[in-house]
């Protein structure tokens, strides 16, 4: 068996979260059917602005969207910008759909499965904005080689992140909160955004609340939000 070794993105292109929940009605499937085609990311060719959009517009990319909600609200207050989604969890994937046809919008890019299939693809130092929103904990110590705020996912979004590009991370769970501290203060390429102490417990302008926050807070969790910026 291979050892984890910290840094390796290989060691979360196993995807262990869950990939379909509750059976489809008619009108999801349509949308499976005729819009995801419509817009999925290509897999086969380098993703660029120019590629999935036609012009230079600055491209957001975020890992594990949920059901879309940050998503597609960023996309509608930047139609001008180009934004891609990945999430591998089909009903999660539905919500988006839904969102992007309830909301006509044109700006947005999805990939249903892993984040690093995709990311992989960009050419280096082209992302203005990558986003990370309540990821997946896997609490225990013996799972942490999943957690996707890993030396090796961490790569490869400071690879592709322009210069001045800024990493969105938030999180409700305690384990992760110092993880991602840890995993982040050991990077060279970042600089923190922080403008003083209440600056990661307040949710920043231009970051839409997303359907884990939103659950978490009605929970009474706190939820902590980073920015960094690449230098
Ligand atoms: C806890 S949920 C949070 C969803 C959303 N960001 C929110 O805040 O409402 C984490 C999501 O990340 C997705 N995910 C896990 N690993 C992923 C990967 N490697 N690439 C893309 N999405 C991933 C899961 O399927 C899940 O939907």
């Amino acid at each position: 068996m291979t050892a984890y070794k910290s840094g390796d993105p290989t060691t979360i292109r196993q995807l262990y979260g869950r990939r379909q929940g509750h059976a489809l009605r008619e009108g999801q499937v349509e949308l499976v059917e005729n819009l995801l085609p419509q817009i999925s990311v290509p897999t086969d060719s380098p993703v660029s602005s120019p590629i999935l959009f036609g012009d230079d517009r600055p491209l957001h990319f975020e890992i594990g969207f949920g059901a879309g909600e940050h998503l597609t609200q960023r996309a509608d207050m930047l139609p001008d910008h180009g934004f891609i989604g990945c999430e591998p969890y089909l009903n999660g994937v539905v919500g988006a759909l839904q969102h992007i046809r309830d909301n006509v919008l044109s700006n947005v890019r999805l990939h249903m499965g892993n984040a690093l299939d995709i990311l992989e693809h960009i050419p280096d130092e082209t992302l203005s904005f990558v986003y990370l929103l309540h990821p997946d904990p896997w609490p225990k110590a013996r799972h942490a080689k999943r957690r996707f705020m890993n030396h090796g996912p961490v790569d490869l979004i400071a690879q592709k992140l322009k210069p001045g590009g800024e990493f969105r991370f938030g999180t409700d769970h305690e384990t992760y909160l110092e993880w991602a501290c840890m995993i982040m203060s050991q990077r060279k390429e970042f600089e923190w955004l922080c403008d003083g102490p209440q600056s990661w417990m307040i949710r920043p302008g231009g970051w839409p609340e997303t359907r884990y926050e939103a659950k978490a807070r009605r929970k009474g969790h706190e939820v902590w939000y980073f920015r960094y910026r690449k230098i």
